[in-house]
C-alpha cells in the first residue's frame, strides 16, 4: 500500500516531499509554520497579505502607525481615493518579512510566498509589482499567485534577474483559468513551474460561484491533466482542498498530481498564527457551523465558521491604516455597505453591517474565522484534555501524519 512518502515533487534536480502547506493570510500561515514545512523537506508558504502590519508585529516596525498618521485627516471622509501605499515602504516591509524568513530557513524544503491579486491596495498594478519583485529581491524560493487570474503578473516580474530561476506558480480552479493564464503569458516564454488546482472544499476565498458544491476537485485535476497532455506541457500539478488524510493525498498522487496543498489540518498547529482560543473554535465546529457566504468585499465567496465575530460587525472602515482591498478608485464594497447603514443611523452608534465584512480589520485581528470544509473533523485528529479543551499539535506531527499514514488513519498525539 502506497503512502505520500513514496512520491517526490521534482523541480529540476531538486526532490521534495510532495506536501505544501498553503498560504493563509493574514499571518495564519506564519513564518514558523512555513519554516517547519521546509525543515521537513516539503514546501511552506508565508503570505504577503497586510505585510506592513505583519512586519510591525514581527519586527517592531511602525509602517501602519506612519501610514495612519499621514492620512489621519481623511479618517472621517468616506472617499478613500487619496489613501495610497508608499511604494518604498511597501518594498521595505515585504523584504523584511520575506528576507528574515529566508534567513531562518533550514533543511531541504522550500518556502514560497502567497500573493493575492485581490489585494488591490488602491493601486493594483503598482503595488502588486512591488510585492512580487521585493519578494524575489529578498530571496524567496518561489511565488504562488492566488485570488485572481493574474494575467499580467508574470509580466510584472519579467525584468527581475530571478524571474527564470525562482519557482513561480498559480492557483486555478478551472481549466479555463489556466488556459487564459498560459495564453496571456505565452510571449514571455516562461511556463509556470507548478499549478495548484484548488477545489471547492478549500478554506479562504473560493474560485467558484455560489454553485461551488457542483464541482469536484478530482474531476478538475483530471481535466487539467488531460489539457496539459494534449498541449504537451509538462507542469507539476498540485491538488488542494479537502485533502484531510495521508490516504486522501496518496489518492491524488496516484492519479496524476505531483503534490498536494493542505491547510485546514494545520490551523490547529502550535506554529499556526491563530490565537489559541480561535483554534478551539475550529476544533469545536460541527459540519453545520461551516458556511460559504458572499460577505467578503473581494467579490469571491468565502468559507468561514458561522459564529465568526466579523459577521454583522459595523466597525468604521480603517483604510487609512490598512486599505488592502481598496480598488484602484478608493472603493471597497464594505465602505458602501457601511455608509448605507450610516444613512439609516446618522449618529453612527450601534451600527451593524449585515451584508459585508470589513476584511482588513477583522482578518488582522483574527476575527474572521475562515476555514476549510472539513474543519469539523479536526477534533478527530487530537485528544480532549481534562479541562474540555482540545490539544493543539506540532506542525511536525501533522506533516508526518500526512507523509507516512495509510488506510485513512490519523495519528493521535
Ligand atoms: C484559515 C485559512 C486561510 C486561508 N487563506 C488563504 C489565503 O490567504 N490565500 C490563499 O490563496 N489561500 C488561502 N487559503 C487556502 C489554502 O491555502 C489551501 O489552498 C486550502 O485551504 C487547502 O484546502 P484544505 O484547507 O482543505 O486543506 C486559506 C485556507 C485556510 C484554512
Amino acid at each position: 500500500m502506497k503512502r505520500v512518502d513514496d512520491f517526490r515533487l521534482k523541480f529540476g534536480r531538486k526532490e521534495l516531499v510532495p506536501i505544501m502547506i498553503g498560504g493563509m493570510g493574514v499571518d495564519i500561515s506564519t513564518a514558523e509554520l512555513a519554516l517547519e514545512a521546509a525543515r521537513l523537506g516539503g514546501v511552506g508558504h508565508i503570505s504577503d497579505a497586510m505585510v506592513q502590519d505583519v512586519s510591525d508585529r514581527r519586527f517592531d516596525t511602525e509602517f501602519v502607525k506612519e501610514k495612519t498618521k499621514f492620512y489621519k485627516h481623511n479618517i472621517d471622509n468616506s472617499d478613500k481615493s487619496l489613501v495610497q501605499f508608499d511604494m518604498g515602504r511597501l518594498a521595505e516591509a515585504t523584504k523584511l518579512h520575506v528576507g528574515k524568513t529566508m534567513e531562518a530557513k533550514r533543511g531541504e524544503g522550500m518556502i514560497f510566498v502567497n500573493c493575492m491579486e485581490k489585494l488591490t491596495m488602491n493601486s493594483p498594478r503598482d503595488t502588486l509589482q512591488v510585492r512580487l519583485n521585493s519578494a524575489l529581491d529578498a530571496g524567496i524560493d518561489g511565488i504562488t499567485l492566488s485570488a485572481g487570474l493574474h494575467l499580467g503578473s508574470f509580466g510584472l516580474m519579467a525584468d527581475h534577474p530571478r524571474f527564470r530561476d525562482a519557482k513561480l506558480g498559480i492557483i486555478v480552479s478551472s481549466v479555463r483559468a489556466l488556459q487564459l493564464f498560459l495564453r496571456k503569458t505565452a510571449r514571455l516564454n516562461r511556463l509556470p513551474d507548478f499549478v495548484i488546482i484548488e477545489g471547492p472544499l478549500a478554506g479562504g476565498h473560493l474560485g467558484f460561484g455560489m454553485d461551488w458544491a457542483q464541482y469536484d476537485l478530482a474531476t478538475i485535476v483530471a481535466e487539467i491533466a488531460q489539457f496539459l497532455k494534449t498541449e504537451q506541457l509538462d507542469i507539476p500539478l498540485v491538488a488542494a482542498g479537502g485533502i484531510f488524510t495521508g490516504t486522501d493525498a496518496t489518492n491524488f498522487l496516484e492519479n496524476g498530481a505531483a503534490a498536494v496543498q493542505v491547510a485546514t489540518r494545520f490551523t490547529v498547529a502550535n506554529e499556526c498564527g491563530l490565537p489559541d482560543k480561535v483554534k478551539q473554535e475550529y476544533y469545536k465546529a460541527s459540519e453545520e457551523d461551516i458556511v460559504v457566504n458572499t460577505l467578503s468585499p473581494t467579490g469571491y465567496p468565502m468559507r468561514m465558521l458561522r459564529n465568526t465575530p466579523a459577521i454583522g460587525s459595523g466597525i468604521r472602515p480603517n483604510c487609512e491604516a490598512y486599505g488592502y482591498i481598496l480598488d484602484g478608485n478608493g472603493s471597497c464594497s464594505y465602505i458602501n455597505a457601511y455608509n448605507a447603514q450610516i444613512v439609516i443611523h446618522p449618529d453612527g452608534k450601534n451600527i451593524s453591517v449585515p451584508d459585508k465584512i470589513c476584511m482588513c480589520t477583522h482578518m488582522r485581528n483574527y476575527n474572521c474565522w475562515t476555514c476549510g470544509s472539513l474543519t469539523y473533523r479536526l477534533k478527530d485528529t487530537t485528544r480532549k484534555l481534562a479541562d474540555g479543551s482540545y490539544q493543539t499539535l506540532s506542525a511536525e506531527h501533522i506533516f508526518k501524519d500526512y507523509q507516512f499514514s495509510v488506510d485513512q488513519q490519523i495519528l493521535l498525539p
